[in-house]
């Protein structure tokens, strides 16, 4: 396939950006949209131009990191999968892609389509973990018992990668899928209830300083989402932060 490209170019945080025209040829249908990448970034070098910055490094859906805005739409075209899964068979020579890097005040451009999402590192230290005692008496986890219904959930919402998908896509730049998810996790297990309290509060009041928006209840999030994190985990986040409050 030959394909155009429009691709967002900045070189740092504080620069003036722009869409910025390329042409891509040899590119097979088999690729991943971030070997596309790879591929014009060979030509560029071989040109002696500068490589465009794209984040990465799982390839494989697990690290979050490829966060790219495709065609208006955070990882693309295709459900239920980030960047690098995505393959350059939902696309047809000829095309024009648009590329940009996710959008939100509180994911400034760091270059091109790199951003900085430590602040979702700063939301997950104000509460994502739990304490465990390892004075010698730790109860072995198989030995706690836990609802079959309850273990699947805490699991559906800990597959969350922590891309931004549902932050770019927010039009309120909302974080609340995240954190909701975050919180889900550990509310759902008997292992999170020492730290419940303060957990909510304090990754609630994180999100908030970061800048993120809230939550309108729209649902663009929950469709972006790559890995299916469901509207569910922003309610039982309200009724946890409720609880606590009370
Ligand atoms: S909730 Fe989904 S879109 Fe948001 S960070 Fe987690 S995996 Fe990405
Ligand atoms: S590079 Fe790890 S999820 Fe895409």
């Amino acid at each position: 396939m030959k394909l155009k490209l429009k691709i967002w170019r900045q070189k740092n945080a504080s620069a003036k950006g722009q869409m910025v025209d390329y042409d891509v040829s040899d590119i097979s249908e088999h690729m991943s949209f971030l070997e596309m990448m790879d591929v014009l970034n060979e030509q560029l070098i071989s040109k002696g131009e500068d490589p465009i910055a794209f984040d990465h490094d799982c390839r494989e859906g697990i690290c979050g990191m490829c966060s790219m805005y495709i065609n208006g739409e955070a990882h693309g075209p295709d459900r239920g999968i980030t960047t690098c899964q995505l393959h350059m068979r939902m696309f047809k020579d000829g095309d024009t892609i648009t590329i940009e890097p996710f959008r939100a005040a509180a994911f400034p451009v760091i270059k091109d389509l790199v951003v900085d999402r430590s602040a979702f590192d700063r939301i997950q230290q104000a509460g994502g973990y739990i304490s465990v005692n390892t004075s010698g008496n730790t109860q072995d986890a198989n030995t706690i018992p836990i609802s079959k219904h309850a273990a699947d959930e805490a699991m559906d919402a800990a597959t969350c990668i922590g891309c931004g998908a549902c932050v770019a896509t927010c039009k309120n730049s909302s974080a609340m899928l995240f954190v909701g998810a975050k919180v889900s996790q550990y509310a759902l297990l008997p292992q999170g209830q020492i730290e419940a309290v303060d957990r909510v509060k304090n990754m609630v009041a994180q999100m908030d300083l970061e800048g993120f928006g809230n939550c309108t209840n729209t649902g663009a999030c929950e469709i972006e989402c790559p890995k299916g994190i469901s509207l569910d985990t922003i309610a039982r986040m309200n009724r946890e932060l409720m609880k606590a409050h009370i």
